[in-house]
């Protein structure tokens, strides 16, 4: 089976910060637990590179635009790879494939007759580049997401018939319960379109920075019409000379937060009713992370800035962090408190540690041989149906609940250890038995865990699951079950997967 995943493509006229990384991470996330479920994963990030304010930011910097985005869209390229994402495609809206490609698409849904040229004139917010509807327009006509005046704009447009759709999604959202997800946002969404929907403006006959309309190449897209594209063009322009979207289209995912909520879940699927194509099969809402300025500490210096924590913690850590941390779907506050005692308590101890003192003691009793699956070792029923219900979890792309999930396991092989004292039971010869089933079960709990932990923390995972001798099965959710090892494998050395805090300042 295919699936294909996305994350929102990022304005290149702001440098890559924490919010950014958290979707890219929580697509990636996804795409990854996919590719263990043997899915033929396409996952697609990129930037948005059209539009006014890369226009503004150009000038002010007394660049070109093409120069601007050419020098910034690298930027947050580079952070994929900080972050250790795996992504199959990284698009560019400027670039000529993607931009054939939407005017392909317009010429389309024009010819279709779902265009028509008029006179715009309305409230207009620059950084959000959307023109603003009655009740979307803040105290003294700001802009209630940038807190920004709005501008009275007046131009010659060319306007999409959003209002055509406003049945034909009403009806996609009542079939559909689960289009959006959490279901506050499916509401939110839904109560847009309830609301009544006014045909939009699609392009601007004042600025050139864009797409141009095919048939009428004085005016350009507004820019998010050529962006929301980018989930349709990338799997025809990733590989050169080979169409993908027969395989990913329709994309299984959209990844986003709140704020482009009514871009994706009804302009999309507006669009592609007007072209006349399948439609995705979802869309994830996540919430915002929010930061608490005042708990910033000064040891770590601004350890909330992705790179900085990366260069510090590695990326495992950042990356358990932000769906730890903050339940996915919803807001939360991150803070470098908060960072270091999850990184102390749960990565460094209650995994790493766990992790090193059960290969430490596999080593002294067993000579490095994990012993042979024992009749019982007490840790069968905390794991299981662990397999099916992580599965289940993630197909309702609840991140936050399936590592709280794993966690509770995480913490239940700790507690094992002390109620087992593999030490009290070494001194016993008579008690060799309960010593095996004590080590198999701490090996298995280890192998399971690490493989359900894999999409969040995959280096760390990869470099536990080498050490207990099981480094080809990380890749496999199938094997994610307690007792499905037989024992025997040689255990090789680990590092320490996550050094105390303390020892990295120092
Ligand atoms: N270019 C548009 C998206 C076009 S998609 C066809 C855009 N870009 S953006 O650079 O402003 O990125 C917005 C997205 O970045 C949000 O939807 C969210 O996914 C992510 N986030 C930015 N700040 C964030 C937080 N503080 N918290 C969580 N996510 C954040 O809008």
């Amino acid at each position: 089976m295919s699936f294909y995943v996305t994350t929102p493509i990022y304005y290149v006229n702001a440098e890559p910060h924490l919010g950014h990384a958290y979707s890219t991470i929580g697509a990636d996330v996804i795409a990854r637990h996919m590719r263990q479920r043997g899915e033929d994963v396409f996952f697609v990030t990129g930037t948005d590179e059209h539009g006014e304010p890369v226009v503004v930011a150009a000038e002010a910097q007394n660049t070109t635009p093409q120069e601007m985005v050419d020098r910034n869209a690298p930027r947050f390229e580079a952070l994929t790879e900080t972050i250790d994402v795996s992504n199959d495609f990284f698009i560019r809206t400027t670039s000529p494939a993607h931009m054939a490609e939407v005017q392909n698409v317009w010429q389309q849904i024009h010819d279709n007759g779902y265009v028509y040229k008029g006179q715009y004139e309305g409230w207009y917010c620059p950084k959000c580049a959307d023109f603003k509807s009655e009740h979307e327009i803040g105290e003294d006509n700001s802009c209630p997401i940038h807190h920004i005046p709005l501008d009275r704009e007046s131009e010659e447009s060319w306007f999409f018939k959003l209002s055509a759709f406003q049945e034909p999604l009403q009806k996609l959202f009542a079939d559909n319960p689960e289009w959006v997800l959490p279901r506050h946002r499916y509401n939110e969404a839904l109560s847009f379109i309830d609301g009544g929907l006014r045909d939009v403006a699609l392009s601007r006959s004042k600025i050139s920075w864009g797409v141009e309309l095919p048939w009428d190449p004085s005016h350009v897209m507004y820019v998010w019409f050529d962006a929301l594209l980018n989930y349709w063009t990338a799997p025809k322009i990733a590989r050169p000379g080979e169409d993908l979207s027969g395989k990913f289209w329709p994309a299984s995912v959209h990844v986003m937060a709140k704020d482009i909520i009514k871009f994706h879940a009804v302009y999309w699927p507006a669009m592609l009713m007007a072209l006349g194509a399948p439609l995705p099969e979802r869309m994830f809402v996540h919430g915002y992370l929010l930061m608490d300025g005042e708990k910033m500490s000064k040891s770590l210096g601004n350890v909330l800035d992705p790179v900085h924590v990366v260069e510090l913690f590695g990326s495992d850590a950042l990356r358990f962090y932000c769906f730890r941390e903050v339940s996915f779907g919803n807001d939360g506050s991150i803070s470098t408190a908060g960072f270091e005692t999850r990184y102390n308590t749960e990565l460094a101890n209650e995994y790493g540690n766990l992790a090193s003192r059960s290969l430490a003691m596999i080593k002294k009793y067993r000579d490095g041989i994990v012993p042979a699956k024992p009749v019982v070792t007490g840790l069968e029923s905390d794991f299981a149906g662990t397999r099916e219900s992580t599965q289940a979890r993630f197909d309702k792309l609840e991140l936050s609940g399936v590592l709280d999930d794993i966690w509770l396991l995480v913490r239940r092989l700790n507690r094992f250890v002390e109620e087992q004292a593999p030490w009290k039971l070494a001194k016993d010869e008579s008690r060799a038995g309960e010593l095996d089933a004590t080590l198999y079960g701490l090996a298995e709990g280890l192998r399971t865990v690490s493989i359900l932990l894999h999409p969040y923390i995959p280096k760390s995972t990869a470099k536990l699951m080498a050490a207990i001798g099981c480094a080809e099965q990380v890749d496999d959710f199938s094997l994610a079950e307690f007792g499905l090892g037989d024992g025997g494998q040689s255990i090789g050395e680990l590092e320490p997967l996550f050094p105390k805090l303390e020892s990295v300042e120092n």
